[in-house]
């Protein structure tokens, strides 16, 4: 049976521990834990299909410990990308995008807006995450007009695609991720009229000696690390370092690093938990 069989129940909240001892005993996928007021929680927990048998001791173990109202339900196994694609509705980032996820009926943009045309896909960069949105308000006061801009780990286009609706003379999208290239070039393709950007599918060491005006890179912490020196030798002697893909909390650590490479912090944004830092030669 294909799917997967999932067990709902509330539980008093607090009950945590005695919820993961339960679920330790059985083969179970993860679990879903929800406040619903007055010291309750809503718990789903899903299971693999092939568990069906074992769910049903689940759900009697989840009562003996307190469980009310626990059901058994089987889940259908759906296309989740396709679903979410078509409950996505178009969104604002900052004060000049508006990002549109139905490429099929491009919706009109309110007034000053820019449209971004980004289809959910595995590629990152829907737009929905604080990490983009971080860099598009960055771009927005970057002045990339007549510049020459890199995108590093440019997954779904959007902020290659954004840099060139910005003005930018040039715009160079790399990624390690070939997928992701030719996801991005998809995006380029589908925006009225087609943006020409050139995708790169491979590292920073490929891209030769060019100098960029604009370096940006919204690759996780970890990753990002390890590209600095890279990053900056690809930066023009008066250029604009962007990066995002940390935490607030990882906020001493980047600036140590940066300052390593002999890059200073010029600029900070957050939001939320995330956070954007720029640099530049120092
Ligand atoms: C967090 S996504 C960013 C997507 C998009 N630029 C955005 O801002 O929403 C990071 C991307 O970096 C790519 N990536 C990871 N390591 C990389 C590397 N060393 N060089 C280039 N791209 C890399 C990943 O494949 C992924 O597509």
């Amino acid at each position: 049976m294909a799917g997967y069989i999932v067990v709902k129940c509330g539980l008093a909240a607090g009950r945590d521990e005695v919820l993961a001892e339960v679920l330790s005993e059985f083969q179970v996928l993860g679990a879903q834990i929800e406040t619903i007021g007055r010291g309750l929680t809503s718990v789903l927990v899903y299971a693999p299909a092939s568990e069906a048998a074992s769910t049903q001791e689940l759900a009697r173990s989840l009562a003996a410990v307190g469980a009310t109202d626990v059901t058994v339900e089987w889940l259908a196994d759906r296309d989740w990308l396709d679903e979410y694609r078509r409950q996505a509705q178009p969104f604002s980032v900052g004060t000049r995008w508006w990002v549109d996820p139905v490429p099929g009926s491009v919706s009109l943009p309110p007034c000053g807006r820019i449209p971004l045309v980004v289809e959910p896909s595995c590629a990152f960069g829907s737009g929905s995450h604080e990490s983009t949105q971080l860099m598009l308000c960055h771009l927005e006061v970057l002045e990339v007009e007549n510049r020459l801009v890199l995108d590093v780990g440019t997954g779904s286009g959007i902020l290659a695609l954004a840099a060139h609706r910005l003005g930018a003379n040039r715009v160079v999208g790399l990624d390690v991720d070939s997928r992701a290239v030719f996801v991005a070039r998809r995006t380029l393709r589908r925006q009225i009229p087609p943006v020409s950007v050139l995708l790169v599918a491979g590292t920073l060491g490929g891209l030769g000696g060019r100098a960029f005006d604009a370096v940006l890179c919204n690759v996780l912490w970890e990753t990002q690390q390890g590209l600095l020196a890279d990053l900056r030798r690809l930066l023009a002697q008066s250029g604009s370092l962007v990066l995002a893909g940390f935490l607030k909390s990882e906020e001493e650590e980047v600036v140590a690093e940066l300052e390593a490479v002999h890059l200073a912090v010029s600029g900070r944004r957050e939001l939320g938990d995330w956070l954007l830092l720029e640099a530049r030669h120092g």
